[in-house]
């Protein structure tokens, strides 16, 4: 059994109102099948379950008895729409509708909403903080890459930590978790979607597993980001380290032709930005679109703080056809579903077909931008 502080006892009781008292429920029932100790303080949160395609009538109902208010920072992962071109998507005006009294929901509760599986661009967590995050992806990137440390919250257990204030001492905010169990050797050189496709892979054979890897050359942050998306969507990993730092008792030795699942059939559409794109990222495309006109609808997904940012790329970017689109993302948003989807990322690729119902396959970035350039 956790051991509550007296102000713990009192949410648990019932003294702060019904929302925290059910909050602190779920966080002791958390602790108690994980064996927590004791319940520490969160630096931030980030929900998901916010698009009305995966929530519908049900997450939006159980919203609207929820009146509380979140006392750390707290964002949420991506909607259903971009919140200003959701008439370009094609998005029907009753899911607007229900989409946003979803969001009106959330702010109520005094979440920020910003709709982004990348909110560390926005606010980075200091490293060792301990934070109570959703998103697999952002999880991975906090945990693997920011040296900050979150278990990988469902959308209810992150809510409740948000509306406390607190987690459960367990998982990967202990030392004792944060170590390798398991190498995985590179020795071909890899750039790019490179990583997303390597993630794919490894994703599916390690499972839960914590991978230490060592590359040829050093990845970058967005190489990084593809990497852990792609393995916490194929597989399960929440937590990896890119350089070998301690002996594992499993080794996996990879070749070149064990992560080649580039294909390069015809879509119907192209769509890049999973995780959402980084300002690099955005730049990068805009330098491949150059001297090209887009033939094949191209969209690209980023978070609204990152587009404000980038103004000038992305009129690059749109002069040439394509679609730069914020709040929302091919796997969460009804507009991409059933249609044949080239993509960059390996977590896409994984969640194509299941969420979307769409052929989904994975090329390079060039290889995308190319497609979309030559029907
Ligand atoms: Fe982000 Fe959507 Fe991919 S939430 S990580 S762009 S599936």
């Amino acid at each position: 059994m956790m051991h509550l502080t007296r102000d713990e006892e009192d949410i648990l009781g019932g003294e702060k109102g019904a929302v925290k008292q059910k909050a602190m429920e779920i966080l002791v029932a958390l602790g108690d099948i994980y064996n927590a100790e004791r319940l520490i303080p969160i630096e931030s949160a980030q929900i998901a379950g916010v698009s009305y395609k995966t929530i519908g009538e049900a997450g939006l109902e159980y919203l609207t008895d929820l009146n509380g208010k979140v006392v750390v920072p707290t964002m949420l992962n991506p909607m259903g729409m971009d919140r200003y071109k959701w008439r370009q998507m094609g998005i029907d005006e009753t899911f607007v509708e229900r989409q946003l009294a979803i969001i009106r929901r959330y702010e109520l509760l005094g979440i920020d909403a910003q709709c982004t599986c990348t909110p560390y661009y926005i606010n980075a967590p200091r490293p060792e903080a301990h934070l109570s995050w959703a998103e697999s992806s952002a999880v991975s990137y906090a945990n693997s890459v920011l040296g900050a440390r979150t278990n990988r919250e469902g959308g209810p257990s992150a809510l409740a930590a948000a509306l406390v204030g607190k987690t459960p001492n367990y998982g990967y905010h202990r030392d004792e978790n944060r170590v390798p169990d398991i190498s995985v050797r590179i020795h071909f050189p890899l750039t790019g979607s490179d990583f997303g496709a390597l993630g794919h892979v490894v994703g599916k054979i390690v499972k839960s597993k914590v991978p230490q890897f060592s590359f040829v050359a050093p990845p970058n942050a967005n190489e990084l980001k593809a990497l852990g998306a792609a393995m916490a969507a194929s597989g399960s990993v929440a937590l990896f380290f890119a350089n070998e730092r301690a002996k594992t008792r499993e080794t996996l030795e990879l070749d070149r032709s064990d992560v080649d699942i580039y294909s390069s059939s015809e879509p119907d559409v192209v769509v890049l930005g999973c995780p959402h794109c980084s300002r690099l990222e955005l730049a990068d495309i805009a330098r491949l679109l150059e001297g090209r006109a887009v033939s094949r609808p191209l969209w690209i997904c980023t978070s609204r703080f990152v587009a404000d940012r980038s103004s000038s790329v992305i009129s690059r970017i749109e002069a040439r056809g394509a679609h730069v689109i914020c709040d929302t993302c091919m796997i969460v948003s009804p507009a991409f579903e059933k249609r044949s989807m080239m993509v960059n990322s390996g977590k896409a690729l994984e969640y194509g077909p299941s969420l979307c119902n769409s052929h989904t396959f994975m090329g390079t970035t060039p290889n995308c931008i190319k497609a979309a350039c030559s029907a």
